[in-house]
């Protein structure tokens, strides 16, 4: 059953320890995360971004994600993740997303707190949850998200109070020194910057840029209100490593076979990174 993140990420940051947000792009993804979340018996997010439209269809990601849950008796968020564009945010929707992040990141202050202010009288009527951002992240050469262009701007935390307040969002994506894409080097994750924000703000943070971050990093980050994390960019890499192994052997095996092993390879690294978020 789809259900909106709300109740998910409050349990989570009680415990503490953070739901993941796994980025798909189709069946083999999407498949990917619900094994591993059937696997650890624990909640999980599975994140259609806006940017991947041309993979597969709103009402498309909704009636696999509804039947997956289904067959594997788990209980998941479709989340639409990354979303600057309001009507898109309104079919996905009227689809049957059960969250939507709506990412007025780049726009001015005011603008991003009315347009999120809009979005989630529409959602909340729908008992669908909302994501939004302040702040914006960098992106390195391995990100598909974002861009070189993409300026790291952390959040303030008396600008994230008084955007909490006036927008009424359920939970709020933080800049606080991770980048969108693989790190080149040891990130510089400012835990005094998130428990400045986390003083001020008592709905659910979120933390983007989830590859390839320190386990000891994670653990600091969920024992300072963030409880849900995102993570992409490793799905992807790794599964496309695998992928050129696989078609590495001496026979090209056959694109059904191609198929059923990358549904593997997505699930080692969501079950790599559940054991990270939930073991705090
Ligand atoms: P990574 O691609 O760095 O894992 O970030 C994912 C993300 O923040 C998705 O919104």
């Amino acid at each position: 059953m789809l259900k909106n993140f709300n109740e998910m990420l409050l349990r989570a940051r009680k415990a503490p320890y953070a739901v993941g947000s796994f980025n798909v792009y189709n069946y083999e993804t999407m498949k990917g995360v619900v094994l591993a979340a059937k696997e650890t018996g624990q909640a999980a997010i599975i994140a259609f971004g806006a940017k991947y439209l041309s993979n597969m269809s709103l009402a498309g990601a909704v009636s696999m994600a509804r039947t997956l849950c289904c067959e594997y008796g788990i209980e998941a968020c479709l989340h639409l993740d990354h979303c600057s564009g309001i009507d898109t945010i309104y079919r996905a929707i009227q689809a049957g997303f059960s969250s939507v992040m709506y990412d007025g990141s780049a726009l001015p202050f005011a603008e991003n707190i009315a347009n999120t202010a809009r979005v989630c009288e529409a959602a909340h009527s729908c008992g669908v949850s909302v994501e939004a951002e302040l702040g914006s992240l960098a992106a390195t050469e391995t990100s598909h998200e974002g861009s070189a262009n993409d300026r790291e701007a952390y959040t303030s935390p008396k600008a994230a109070c008084d955007f909490v307040r006036e927008s009424g969002c359920d939970a709020l994506a933080v800049s606080i020194g991770t980048v969108h894409g693989l790190y080149t080097a040891r990130p510089n994750v400012r835990i005094d910057l998130l428990k400045e924000i986390r003083a001020l703000v008592d709905i659910p943070l979120v933390l983007h840029g989830g590859s390839g971050i320190p386990e000891e990093i994670i653990r600091d980050c969920i024992r300072n209100g963030i409880c849900k994390i995102n993570v992409n960019t490793e799905i992807s890499a790794y599964a496309v490593e695998k992928t050129k192994e696989l078609l590495g052997a001496a026979k090209a095996p056959h694109l059904a076979v191609v198929a059923e092993n990358q549904q593997q390879y997505v699930k080692d690294v969501v079950l790599k990174y559940i054991r990270f978020f939930t073991s705090v």
